[in-house]
């Protein structure tokens, strides 16, 4: 499989199906990549990006799902702690310590919580824990479903920084880490640099520092 950091919190995963998380990048659009599948983690505008332009079936929390289904995008909706399977990929909606609203008009909707996702595909597995403070039982995540890849938020502000998802990771235990959700904004300015020697100069694990638009080729 391969995995491809568009920016931001933005993800592809590209093997069987081509599955897209949290399609949103800044200045830019993610409707190109013609996704089989799209994953929104929560509501905030810089996951939910383009899931309606993009209009094609899409995972979210049920609330942001019955909110998709109202703009006439197919939506499978669910809850954390489930796993569905959609066109032979599972998603496995996981905690995140955050919280989820989707702006429409002016309104703020409710977007029941704010996840992650574990997606399993060609027998890989990778874990997008979205946007996230720090939680011990990430550790069940790691025990729970083995993700061989880890996507970590690092910006601060609204998620862990570089210190918090050291520790994340450790509990995780994925071979590969790939920090996100970092340098978008002045506001999530983090040196990801420093939590790739971190990690690497402790552990056994692997952290690939991607540009956006940048690859790895994941293996189980
Ligand atoms: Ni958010
Ligand atoms: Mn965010």
């Amino acid at each position: 499989m391969k995995l491809t950091w568009l920016g931001h919190s933005c993800v592809l995963l590209s093997g069987s199906k081509k599955v897209l998380i949290d399609p949103f990048i800044d200045g830019g659009s993610v409707t190109g990549t013609q996704p089989d599948i799209v994953a929104v983690t929560h509501g905030h505008y810089d996951h939910l990006g383009e899931a309606v332009a993009l209009g094609k079936t899409t995972v979210a929390s049920t609330e942001i799902a019955k909110y998709l289904k109202t703009k006439g995008v197919p939506a499978e909706g669910m809850g954390i702690g489930g796993t569905i399977l959609v066109d032979g990929v599972s998603f496995t909606m996981t905690p995140a310590l955050h919280s989820s609203s989707v702006e429409d008009g002016g309104a703020i909707l409710y977007g029941g919580l704010a996840a992650g996702y574990v997606v399993g595909m060609d027998g890989v597995r990778v874990y997008h824990a979205g946007d996230t403070a720090l939680f011990s039982d990430m550790k069940l995540i790691g025990d729970l479903y083995h993700p061989d890849v880890a996507l970590l938020p690092i910006g601060g502000r609204y998620t862990m920084g570089v210190a918090e998802a050291m520790i994340a990771a450790n509990f995780i235990g994925a071979k590969t880490v790939i920090p996100i959700h970092y340098n978008t904004f002045e506001r999530i300015a983090a040196d990801p640099e420093i939590f790739r020697k971190s990690i690497e100069r402790t552990t056994d694990m692997n952290v690939s520092v991607l540009q956006p638009g940048g690859s790895v080729e994941i293996k189980s």
